[in-house]
């Protein structure tokens, strides 16, 4: 069937399109009704349906055929070590590391929150939470002590999980420091943690509440799989929003399942017992659906890469797991494209490998440049796919379905509507645009499954933040078109969300930092465009009167403070300090316009500009600092 043909059922008929795709599940009770639609704007798929996500990853393949299949490639350039396991070691190690997790008390429902580098123990605890029906909240390594007690105080933790250290590059990063210290600020306290101890740092344990995970493991009981409800959560994903308290986007399990074991044939053109490799982290929606999930929903092979695309040791890394492991199909963000190009831009290091079994590239997280995707084809001569989602959606909105029809390239477009949804381009009046108009991207409901059900525990917020733009419409947050033939273009976001190196971050969550700062009387933070990261963040603050301190030095206390407290993966480190702020007359901050001096695009005078002299003031301010050149 053609593309077109699939599209079409999916959205006439969408409850026979995903019963269908259902039975590539295996259910403990098949769904009562396969769309709850009684409860709108809430809409639930497979209600009544009991299924173990756990065991549809691991189980039914380690006792159906595929025991001695690998499961999961673990490869660590950083740590020159690489583990293999397959669909049977690593179900008995899920299944060990869930009895600890019992042993600590952790049943149906309660949460769990992983704090882990990318080692293979990240996805057995997230496995094992999925096993006994435990919710996990996977928090990336990247961010500060602050971000995860703010997490842990939202998600309220029954147990964490972590380990010792993370590594950057050649760096070792303690993690049991900012667990602690974590755990210290927020308010709820967890009863226990478990700790894997690797051997480039050793964390110090606090008797009676921190055990170690090999022990732990080594003395539990084998967990089973706990039946849960289709509707049930499976994980709680804190991403970014408007301010900086962050939304917990809440996945399903039965709907999520149906999505995740669809999209590897359907989108990907992934079969079982294919290897697989999304190069992204757990701690981000692509590794939880793609490096975990999806991978060994469907019986392929996942490989877990702990490294980076340069660096480690070189600009090679990527074709030589890509050779090494007979990669078929590839996942990963644009920066990742840019920044080997950058380095081997002439892909020298790709003679040195055998890439005949690759067939496919998938890129996701930012938008993808026409330059980066022209680059990637000519290297690899293998299709390139530029698709967009986002968290909330936990899967493909937009994509060049390979698994269905390998449609025409429009490079800088990620091609069209995948079955189950209905994007539409409304203008702030709710009415459609015409085609090549740009307006809100938005998604009529219902949404199909795997998109997030509500936010964790905040079903208003839920509604507030995505669903009061247009009655009956998800509010995507990015603006765009659709074109004559269908195809969507995602141009930016509406709100105040920035894109840097494919990290979702928040630019007023970096606001709230600066403006705690004594001395800052007023600030803004901006996403200015960079070649190698897609966006960085940079700061423009108003001194209190007053403040006789170098400028310099408070530069310097606010890139420490923003990085102390939400991350260094803000990567916030271009400040300028101004004599005051381009606002509206009703006192609103002009930030698309210090965008467009920064990014040294023309821009209209803002009508309502309180004083257009400021401009220039802005604009030196910014020459200072690197941009609008
Ligand atoms: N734990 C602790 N620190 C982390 C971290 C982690 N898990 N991940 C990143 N950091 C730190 C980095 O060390 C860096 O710190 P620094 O300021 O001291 O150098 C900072 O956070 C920014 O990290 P990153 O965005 O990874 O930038 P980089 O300069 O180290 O590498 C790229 C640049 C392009 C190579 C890198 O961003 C990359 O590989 N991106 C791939 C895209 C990706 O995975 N996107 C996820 C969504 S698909
Ligand atoms: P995240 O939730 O971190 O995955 O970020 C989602 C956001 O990243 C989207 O809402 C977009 O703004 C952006 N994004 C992701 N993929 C693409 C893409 N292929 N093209 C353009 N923007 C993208």
């Amino acid at each position: 069937m053609s593309y077109k043909d699939i599209y079409t059922r999916s959205l006439k008929d969408p409850e026979g399109f995903w019963a269908e795709a259902a039975e590539g599940i295996d259910w403990y009770k098949p769904a009562e009704k396969i769309l709850d639609d009684s409860n709108k704007p809430f809409y639930r798929w497979f209600r009544g349906g009991e299924l173990n996500t756990c065991y549809n990853a691991l189980d039914r393949h380690a006792d159906g055929g595929r025991g001695d299949q690998l499961a999961l490639i673990y490869d660590s350039p950083v740590t020159g070590t690489q583990r293999k396991f397959t669909y049977r070691e690593l179900r008995d190690e899920v299944a060990r590391f869930a009895g600890a997790l019992a042993d600590r008390g952790v049943t149906k429902g309660d949460r769990v929150i992983v704090y882990m580098p990318m080692i293979p123990e990240a996805a057995v605890a997230m496995l094992a939470c999925a096993r006994i029906g435990a919710v996990h909240s996977v928090v990336f390594g990247g961010f500060a002590a602050k971000e995860l007690a703010t997490r842990i105080n939202d998600a309220k933790p029954k147990v964490m999980v972590s380990a010792s250290c993370g590594i950057e590059g050649s760096r070792v990063i303690e993690y049991k420091p900012l667990l602690d210290e974590a755990i210290d600020i927020a308010s709820h306290k967890p009863d226990a943690t478990l700790i894997y101890q690797r051997p480039q740092a050793t964390a110090s344990m606090q008797q009676g509440r921190d055990f170690d995970w090999v022990e732990a493991a080594g003395a539990a009981t084998p967990a089973a799989c706990v039946p849960v409800a289709s509707t049930d959560p499976l994980y709680i994903l804190y991403t970014s929003g408007t301010t900086g308290i962050p939304k917990g986007v809440v996945r399903d399990n039965g709907g999520h399942a149906v999505a995740m074991k669809w999209s590897m044939k359907n989108v990907y053109d992934v079969d079982p017992g294919d290897v697989f490799w999304a190069a992204s982290d757990v701690g981000w929606v692509v590794g939880h659906s793609y490096i975990v999930y999806a991978p060994l929903l469907h019986g392929a092979t996942t490989i877990l890469f702990e490294g980076k695309p340069v660096g480690t040791p070189d600009p090679g890394a990527f074709w030589r797991v890509i050779s090494e492991h007979g990669v078929k199909v590839m996942f990963t963000a644009p920066t990742a494209f840019r920044a080997i190009k950058r380095e081997d831009p002439d892909a020298e290091y790709l003679q040195k490998y055998d890439m005949s079994g690759f067939k496919a590239l998938f890129l996701a997280g930012e938008r993808c440049d026409p330059d980066t995707l022209a680059w990637a084809q000519d290297t690899l001569k293998v299709p390139v796919v530029d698709h967009w989602w986002q968290t909330e959606t936990g899967w493909a909105v937009a994509a060049n379905c390979l698994g269905i029809e390998h449609l025409p390239v429009k490079p800088g477009s990620p091609t069209v509507c995948v079955p189950g949804y209905d994007v539409r381009v409304l203008d702030e009046n709710g009415n459609e645009e015409a085609p090549g108009e740009i307006g809100r991207i938005m998604i009529k409901l219902p949404m199909p499954p795997g998109c997030l059900p509500t936010l964790w525990q905040n079903d208003d917020r839920f509604v507030e933040s995505y669903l009061s733009a247009n009655d009956g419409y998800y509010l995507t947050g990015d603006a765009g078109y659709k074109d004559e033939d269908g195809y969507l273009w995602i141009m930016s976001r509406i709100d105040d969300i920035i894109n840097v190196a494919g990290h979702r971050l928040s630019t007023g969550g970096m606001e709230e930092v600066l403006a705690s700062h004594p001395d800052v009387a007023e600030c803004a933070v901006i996403g200015a465009a960079d070649k190698l990261k897609g966006e960085l963040p940079v700061g423009l603050v108003v001194l209190k009167a007053g403040v006789k301190r170098a400028d310099d030095d408070v530069i310097a206390e606010l890139v420490a403070l923003v990085r102390q407290k939400i991350g260094p993966v803000a990567a916030f480190k271009k400040v300028a300090v101004v004599e005051r702020l381009p606002k509206t007359r009703s006192g609103k901050i002009l930030r698309g316009t210090m965008k467009k001096i920064a990014d040294s695009q023309e821009y209209k005078m803002p009508a309502t500009i309180d004083d257009p002299a400021i401009l220039d003031e802005i604009t030196q301010a910014l020459i200072r600092i690197g941009y609008a050149k």
